[in-house]
């Protein structure tokens, strides 16, 4: 090909290319919003010069109305240089610009035409959104201006708009208050329950709490990689089956939390407990199933809480609230043991208020059938599920104040489990060491409060 055909091919192609880009531009997603936004106001504005009495009123509304019409269909951008936000919600949300537009009113009742609900109008005047933007608390994808990409369900967008009752998890990046401010009830519960439940047994956050699981600390800077494809699949809400297309709206981090508390945990991450397909039988989830203890509304509330856990995402220092640490009732003796059981998440794996103990794959434990390797698969299986930590108030019996602190202190190691199945896998669940992370004061009233619970046995044990 000579270099004149050549130079007219690549001209050709150009043009193409800009053909391509402009009408693409004229398609925009955003525009017919925008556009029927104003057509909506301009209307209104004509229905109310109609009905004004005065002319000299009405005459301004209806140029406001001629002006409304003609408004330039432009790509709007709240742009927060402290808290590094582009945020182009407003170019389809354009009713929500009157916060950056006073002048501008409307009464719709669509999205993305209604006005930004007055959450609390102390909400709104905390955080002006000229200086917040939008996914600062909504997160999505600020620079997008199609509807999938700026709300976050594409492919490669980590923080997907937070939904409902989850967008509290955003006051929670923030307020180190959060849980005495107006607007974060929700989060403040999710607090709560986690500490209550005994979370905090397996998992710490920012390094405070267990070390049987992983750190939640940023957990909602999770990457979709790692939990999308193998193991979403077996994510259920409301016993249904997430549609099967990664990065739409259900395919999130909020889900992922939500799907350890409203299933079985042992079902969302089973592993291979036969050894199916790995040299080493690896138990399912050690986390315990807590449907029957956790509500939906409650799983919802962790899961707005859990939403505010992100490292990635740097808040300014100006922009952090911060509280002084909460302070801790004054209580003495069997009573502050009992507080420093919950304090720490024993109960995590020792039950409510140490009733009962709670799964532990595979250990051995009150109530199984004799191992025998003859018993199907599934028999087996179910043996290994009743497997449970102790239930403390039936060993009481058995120790001294000074033993029973040092067995707090010291822990049992995972090596030293007992197993029900010898071929099955060790119990990933063990009693952790708290020496040096529980004072001498708090262990010695924890050992008070666990020997005045001790039960008698019957058994002459
Ligand atoms: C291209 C237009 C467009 C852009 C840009 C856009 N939105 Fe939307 N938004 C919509 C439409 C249309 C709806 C209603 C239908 C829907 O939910 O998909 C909506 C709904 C919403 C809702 C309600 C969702 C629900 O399920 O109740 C929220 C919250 C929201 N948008 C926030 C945002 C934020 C934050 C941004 C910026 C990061 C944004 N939107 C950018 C068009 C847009
Ligand atoms: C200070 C935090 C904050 C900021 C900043 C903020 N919002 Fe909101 N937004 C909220 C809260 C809280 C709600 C109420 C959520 C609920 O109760 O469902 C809400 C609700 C909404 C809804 C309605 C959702 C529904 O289900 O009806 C939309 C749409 C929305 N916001 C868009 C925006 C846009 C666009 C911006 C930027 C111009 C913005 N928000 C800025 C906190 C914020
Ligand atoms: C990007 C950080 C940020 C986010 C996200 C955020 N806030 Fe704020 N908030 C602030 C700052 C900064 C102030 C101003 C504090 C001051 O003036 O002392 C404030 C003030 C407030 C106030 C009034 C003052 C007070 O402390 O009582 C309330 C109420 C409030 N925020 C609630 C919320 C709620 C509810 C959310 C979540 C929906 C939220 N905030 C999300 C940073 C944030
Ligand atoms: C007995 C220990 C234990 C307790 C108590 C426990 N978990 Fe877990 N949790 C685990 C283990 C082990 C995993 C990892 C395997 C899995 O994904 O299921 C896990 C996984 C998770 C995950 C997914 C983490 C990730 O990175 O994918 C979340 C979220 C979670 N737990 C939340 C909770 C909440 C909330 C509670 C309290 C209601 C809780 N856990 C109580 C052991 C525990
Ligand atoms: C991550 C789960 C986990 C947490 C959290 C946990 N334990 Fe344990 N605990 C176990 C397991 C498993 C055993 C049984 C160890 C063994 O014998 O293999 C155990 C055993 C014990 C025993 C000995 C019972 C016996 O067999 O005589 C005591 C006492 C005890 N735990 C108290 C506590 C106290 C107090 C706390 C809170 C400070 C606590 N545990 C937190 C898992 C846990």
């Amino acid at each position: 090909m000579s270099y004149r055909k050549a130079f007219i091919a690549s001209n050709a192609l150009m043009l193409a290319a800009f053909v391509w880009a402009f009408a693409k531009d004229f398609n925009a997603e955003w525009k017919p919003y925008q556009k029927k936004y104003y057509q909506m106001a301009a209307d209104e504005m004509d229905k109310q010069a109609a009905a004004e009495k005065d002319g000299k009123k009405a005459a301004e509304l209806k140029a406001a109305a001629r002006k409304m019409r003609r408004s330039p269909l432009e790509v709007k951008q709240i742009i927060s240089v402290d808290l590094g936000r582009y945020d182009r919600c407003v170019t389809c949300h354009v009713g929500m610009d009157e916060y950056t537009n006073t002048t501008l009113k409307n009464t719709f009742t669509e999205h993305p035409y209604k006005a930004h609900p007055k959450v609390d109008t102390a909400l709104i005047k905390a955080h002006p959104f000229n200086k917040f933007g939008c996914t600062s608390c909504h997160s999505g994808q600020g620079l997008a201006t199609t509807v999938d990409g700026a709300h976050g369900w594409i492919k490669h967008w980590e923080k997907p708009m937070l939904k409902g009752v989850t967008i509290q998890g955003s006051c929670v990046k923030c307020h180190d208050n959060f849980e005495s401010i107006k607007g974060a009830e929700v989060a403040a519960q999710g607090k709560k329950l986690f500490n209550q439940h005994g979370c905090q047994g397996c998992h710490a956050i920012n390094g405070k709490g267990g070390v049987i699981s992983v750190e939640l600390g940023d957990i909602s800077d999770k990457p979709f990689e790692r939990i999308a494809g193998y193991n979403f699949k077996r994510v259920r809400i409301d016993g249904k089956e997430l549609p099967d297309e990664h990065h739409n709206s259900h395919w999130n981090i909020q889900n992922w939390i939500r799907a350890h508390l409203v299933n079985d945990p042992a079902e969302v991450t089973p592993n291979d407990p036969f050894a199916k397909l790995n040299a080493e039988p690896i138990p399912p989830s050690g986390m315990p199933d807590f449907t029957k203890e956790i509500s939906k509304d409650e799983a919802d509330a962790i899961v707005a809480y859990l939403s505010g856990m992100t490292k990635e995402e740097v808040i300014p220092y100006r922009y952090h609230v911060t509280a002084p640490p909460a302070k801790e009732p004054a209580l003495t003796g069997a009573a502050h043991g009992k507080f420093v059981y919950q304090k720490y998440g024993c109960q995590g794996c020792h039950g409510l208020d140490a009733k009962q103990g709670r799964r532990r794959f595979n250990a051995l434990a009150d109530g199984q059938k004799e191992y025998d390797e003859k018993m199907p698969e599934a028999e087996q299986f179910a043996q290994m599920m009743l497997g449970a930590e102790p239930t403390l108030p039936k060993l009481m019996g058995t120790y001294t104040h000074e033993e029973l602190v040092r067995k707090i202190e010291n822990g049992v190691s995972a090596a030293d489990a007992k197993k029900w199945s010898p071929k099955g896998p060790m119990p990933m669940v063990y009693m952790p060491a708290w020496k040096g992370k529980i004072s001498k004061a708090e262990l010695d009233d924890l050992a008070t409060w666990l020997l005045s619970i001790g039960v008698k046995d019957d058994s002459g044990f």
